[in-house]
């Protein structure tokens, strides 16, 4: 893809535990020659993705961090282009969820700050920061300076019975979406959005899904693979002006919806 000097890098937000789709969006751009810096807030599991990456020849570096706020997300930015000094960031995905399913009445304050953190305050925190690194960039192979990709869920479409404080955190990452994309567009700054419309196979399903996990497991076409939900990132960071996309909606084939 590029000389080992301006090989470009990829930041991905919400790593999560090493088993969903920031680990394998890590793993996927890895493939496609990226360096990838990794954020999250559970450093264990971060690093340990890291020594898999990097022994298998990959390059990336862990940066853990206590809370998805403005001056924290500011400084692990700083840390990352200290560590590919001149190196391109060329591609920053927003991962990160703290998924709240409760009925209303039983949602504390606690749960409405988590949701706010993950949603809106951090959210908005990346989107500045990877804007503020694309902005000055030259255009890339495909004419962009970057490429700003959410993960998001059909809670920012509808809400429903249990997901009064999931749906409205992702109702506003939706619309901070959308208008970064009308914002940056014209400044060839592809922001997109990805609506994942089913469940993502992690190790976490298995207490959601109970004695149907097995089930779950075998039968490919009722859950989203994390692995076939990176391609598509990918395939976003690749796509080329004329023709991008802002919202991509993701669905196993056999989906009831
Ligand atoms: N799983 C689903 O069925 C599903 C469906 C639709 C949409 N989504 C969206 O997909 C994104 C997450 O992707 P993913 O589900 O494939 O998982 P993932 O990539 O592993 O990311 C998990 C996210 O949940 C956080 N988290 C909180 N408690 C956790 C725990 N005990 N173990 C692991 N992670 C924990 C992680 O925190 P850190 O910040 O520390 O990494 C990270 O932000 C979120 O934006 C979510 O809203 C998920």
């Amino acid at each position: 893809m590029s000389s080992s000097s301006n090989k470009p890098i990829l930041v991905v937000a919400g790593v999560g535990n090493g088993h969903g789709t920031g680990a394998s969006t890590a793993r996927e751009f890895t493939k496609a020659g990226y360096r990838v810096a990794l954020i999250a807030r559970n450093a264990e599991s971060l690093s340990a993705l890291a020594d898999e990456i990097n022994n298998a020849n990959g390059d990336a570096q862990a940066f853990p961090v206590t809370a998805y706020d403005h001056s924290t997300l500011h400084a692990t930015f700083a840390a990352i282009r200290a560590h590919w000094p001149g190196a391109p960031l060329r591609v920053a995905v927003w991962n990160a969820g703290d998924a709240v399913w409760k009925p209303f009445l039983d949602i504390t304050p606690e749960d409405v700050q988590k949701v706010s953190d993950t949603n809106v305050v951090g959210s908005f925190a990346f989107a500045r920061e990877a804007i503020l690194a694309f902005q000055d960039l030259e255009l890339d192979e495909v004419g962009k300076r970057g490429a700003l990709i959410f993960t998001s869920a059909t809670a920012a479409l509808r809400g429903n019975k249990t997901t009064s404080a999931f749906a409205a955190g992702k109702f506003a990452l939706r619309a901070l979406s959308q208008s970064l994309a009308k914002e940056f567009g014209p400044k060839n700054i592809h922001v997109s959005t990805a609506i994942i419309d089913g469940g993502i196979l992690t190790d976490r399903s298995k207490a959601r899904l109970g004695d149907k996990f097995d089930a779950y497991v075998k039968n490919e076409d009722v859950r989203l693979s994390p692995d076939s939900i990176a391609k598509s990132y990918l395939y976003l960071a690749n796509q080329d002006r004329s023709a991008w996309t802002w919202e991509l909606d993701l669905r196993p084939a056999h989906e009831t919806w």
